[in-house]
């Protein structure tokens, strides 16, 4: 079942998500349904919150990536076989020079703005099958992962822009959370007015 995708403005958006147990409820539906609903909305990666659930699951898939033929051959081939489930993540460390690339957010639409990071993460999860894991990762999958890790810490893209950034864009956030915006997937949006 494809799920409306929550809009920038909703609260639980700006809540630090909770870890889940092995019996959470139906969790193999919950994971096959955020795989549709991010596949239908073209997303590389989804985070729980943004299905309006304030749990620490986020998925990613940067085989769209793969395509861009500005990586070499090897880097595609990563990059096209990357798909995972990351519940009860926990980043423990970042390091290298912080680099831009220009971010968007299924739950913030035709919003595009340059991001700096860090290129490298270490994470601790658990996998669909609850196996404990600790990688590292780097280049543009590190990039998906922080992003995601973000919405389980209650934290948006736009969040970490200039102040002067910010308030170019206020208006154009504020048409979001209304539902003042065009877009070809299913959304939820927090402040729209009911219709009578
Ligand atoms: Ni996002």
């Amino acid at each position: 079942m494809i799920l409306p995708i929550v809009a920038y403005g909703d609260p639980v958006l700006k809540k630090k998500a909770s870890d889940i147990t092995k019996d959470y409820p139906k969790l193999d539906e919950l994971l096959a349904n955020m795989f549709k609903t991010m596949y239908n909305a073209y997303g590389v990666g989804l985070a729980a919150p943004q299905i309006g659930l304030p749990i620490r699951i986020f998925l990613v898939d940067t085989s769209p990536f793969a395509e861009d033929e500005d990586f070499t051959e090897e880097e595609q081939n990563t990059l096209k076989n990357f798909k995972r489930v990351f519940i009860n993540a926990k980043i423990t460390n970042e390091e290298g020079d912080e680099w831009a690339f220009n971010e968007g957010c299924l739950s913030i639409p035709d919003v595009r703005e340059d991001v700096f990071r860090q290129p490298k993460v270490t994470i601790s999860y658990v996998d669909e099958n609850f196996e404990p894991h600790t990688e590292v990762f780097d280049g543009l999958i590190a990039r998906v992962i922080q992003h995601e890790y973000d919405h389980i810490e209650g934290v948006l893209f736009t969040d970490k822009l200039s102040s002067l950034k910010k308030r170019l864009i206020k208006g154009r956030l504020s048409n979001i959370s209304k539902g003042k915006i065009d877009v070809d997937y299913r959304m939820r949006f927090p402040n729209q007015k009911k219709r009578r």
